[in-house]
C-alpha cells in the first residue's frame, strides 16, 4: 500500500501519556503493518474499524493505553507486559510463562485471548473491533525489551540520565530514543511516525534488513499463536541482557548514568530501530492471518 502523507496527517489526534512505546513506537510499528497488509486484510480491517483513512491501524495503536487507564478498562493494565522474574545482574535473562504471567494476565495470554477473540465469528463486530485495537498494540509492546522484564519494574523504577535530565529507564526505551532517533523527520508526532515508518518499509523491502525479513517469522507459527508468542517475547527479552545492560552498564552501574552518550545510545538505537520494524512486519503477518480466518488449532488450554 501507498500511503500519501498529505492525506493522513489532519486526521490524527495527540494523545498524551501512553505508557508503552510512545505513541511515535506505536504509530510507526502500526504504519508498518499497513504497508505489508495485504489488500484484502486492509480492506478487512478498515471495514471492521470503521476508518478507510491510510491511518486505520495507526490510530488505533495507542486505544489500549487509554483503555487501561479507564475505571472500565483497568483489568487489562496487566496485559501489556509480562514480568520476566529473571537475573539480567548475572546475564541470565529468559521468560517463563508459568512462572511470570500474573493471574490476571500478562502480554503473552492477552495476544493469545485477543487472537481467539478476533477469529470468533460468533461474538459481535464491537468484540472483534477490541481484540484488533489490543492487538496492534500488544504486537507493539511484546518488542519492547523492558516490557519482557520484571527488573525494576521493567525499568520504571530506575532512575538514569538523558541529555542532562532525570528520567527513569523504562521511558528512555519507550520514548527517549525513539524520538532522538526521528529527529531529522517531521517535529509532529503523528507525521514523523508516518515518515519513519515509510524508511523502514524502504529498508525492510530493499534495504537493510531485506536480507534477514524472512528470518523475522520463523517463528510464526499460526496454528500456535501461544507457542509464538512466547518465542517473541523471549527474543525481545534476550535483549535485556544484551542490549540494555551492556558493559558499564550492568544494573547495579547503570543508576545516574547518561544514556545518550554513544557508546550507550548507538548500540540501543539500533536495536531499538530494528524492533519497530520487526513488530510492524510480524504485525501484518498476524492480522493477514485474522483477516483469513486462517489461525488454525487455537487452544487456549496452555493459558
Ligand atoms: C493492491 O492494491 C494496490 C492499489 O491500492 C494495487 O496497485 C495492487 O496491484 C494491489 N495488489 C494486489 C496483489 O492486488
Ligand atoms: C480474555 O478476554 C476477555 C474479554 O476481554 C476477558 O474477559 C478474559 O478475562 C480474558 N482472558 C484471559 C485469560 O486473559
Amino acid at each position: 500500500m501507498k500511503i500519501s502523507i498529505e492525506l493522513v496527517v489532519l486526521g490524527l489526534v495527540s494523545l498524551p501519556g501512553a505508557i508503552a512505546w510512545g505513541q511515535l513506537g506505536h504509530y510507526t510499528t502500526a504504519y508498518v503493518a499497513s504497508y505489508f497488509v495485504s489488500n484484502s486484510t486492509e480492506a478487512y480491517l478498515k471495514d471492521l474499524l470503521g476508518n478507510n483513512d491510510d491511518d486505520y491501524l495507526a490510530g488505533i495503536s495507542t486505544w489500549a493505553d487509554d483503555f487501561a487507564h479507564r475505571d472500565e478498562g483497568e483489568y487489562t493494565g496487566g496485559w501489556h507486559y509480562i514480568d520476566a522474574h529473571d537475573h539480567p545482574e548475572s546475564e541470565d535473562c529468559n521468560v517463563d510463562y508459568k512462572r511470570d504471567c500474573k493471574k490476571d494476565g500478562c502480554v503473552i495470554s492477552a495476544l493469545v485471548n485477543m487472537t481467539e477473540l478476533a477469529l470468533n465469528s460468533q461474538k459481535s463486530e464491537e468484540d472483534r473491533q477490541f481484540a484488533v485495537k489490543m492487538l496492534v498494540h500488544f504486537i507493539g509492546d511484546l518488542h519492547q525489551p523492558l516490557h519482557n522484564e520484571d527488573i525494576a519494574q521493567g525499568g520504571t523504577q530506575l532512575s538514569v540520565k538523558w541529555q542532562g535530565d532525570e528520567g527513569k529507564l523504562h521511558k528512555v526505551w519507550d520514548t527517549l530514543i525513539p524520538e532522538k532517533f526521528t529527529e531529522h523527520l517531521h517535529s509532529s508526532q503523528n507525521r514523523r511516525a508516518l515518515e519513519w515508518a515509510q524508511e523502514l518499509a524502504g529498508e525492510i523491502s530493499n534495504g537493510k534488513f531485506a536480507a534477514e525479513k524472512d528470518s523475522w517469522l520463523k517463528d510464526f507459527d499460526p496454528s500456535d499463536s501461544f507457542k509464538t508468542v512466547l518465542k517473541w517475547s523471549n527474543e525481545a527479552n534476550d535483549f535485556v541482557c544484551d542490549n540494555v545492560f551492556i558493559d558499564n552498564y550492568e544494573p547495579s552501574q547503570i543508576k545516574g548514568k547518561e544514556l545518550s552518550k554513544k557508546d550507550y545510545y548507538d548500540q540501543a538505537s539500533s536495536l531499538v530501530e530494528k524492533q519497530i520494524a520487526r513488530a510492524g512486519y510480524r504485525m501484518a503477518a498476524w492480522l493477514d492471518e485474522i483477516a483469513r480466518n486462517n489461525w488454525h488449532g487455537q487452544d487456549n488450554s496452555e493459558l
